[in-house]
């Protein structure tokens, strides 16, 4: 039970860190042929030899829970059109499992089989590399074992708690 004092610390960490701007994406996994998905902006790419990229994710996640056991991931950067997208793998209302990627494109990726959303920007398919404990997430960093560009679109954008897009 946190008090009141760590309540309104964490709620000032938020609205100051939300200043940075990230893109937006959804990462998925595969457990037993379950697929399952959520949204991610703590994506980054870290190392180009060995190819490696990071999440952070919160340890309430089912999906992190999954895939800790799967031992594989996929990230798909979103496109400035799938904000939808985004607030639907982030709600609570998303069925578990396939149903909730009903009505989106998707493809198995070529190495995990963790969906991958084809109306994206590009996507990384990835082994667990290193799977690290930090407070209340777990920071994941993951193998790169197959990537592309998925199309042109630009990129949906998060800040301050909004979406938004690239103006020229
Ligand atoms: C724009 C946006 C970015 C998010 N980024 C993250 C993130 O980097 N890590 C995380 O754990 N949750 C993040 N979330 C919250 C998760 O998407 C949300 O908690 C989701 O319901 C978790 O699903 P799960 O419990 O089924 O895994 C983000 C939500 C939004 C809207």
């Amino acid at each position: 039970m946190s008090t009141a004092v760590e309540q309104d610390l964490g709620r000032r960490f938020r609205h100051a860190a939300g200043r940075f701007p990230t893109g937006v994406t959804v990462l998925s996994t595969v457990e037993d042929g379950l697929p399952c998905g959520m949204t991610v902006s703590s994506f980054t790419s870290i190392s180009l030899d060995p190819l490696l990229v990071l999440v952070s994710l919160g340890n309430g996640s089912r999906t992190c829970e999954r895939l800790r056991r799967s031992g594989v991931f996929a990230v798909t950067v979103l496109a400035d059109a799938q904000q939808e997208v985004a607030r639907w793998f982030a709600g609570r209302a998303r069925p578990d499992g396939a149903g909730a990627f009903d009505g989106i494109p998707w493809r198995p990726a070529p190495h995990s089989s963790a969906p991958i959303l084809t109306d994206g920007v590009s996507f990384f398919d990835c082994v667990v590399e290193q799977v690290h404990a930090a407070g209340d997430h777990t920071v994941v960093i993951g193998a790169v074992r197959a990537f592309d560009v998925l199309s042109d679109r630009p990129p949906l954008l998060f800040v301050r708690s909004r979406f938004g897009r690239l103006t020229e």
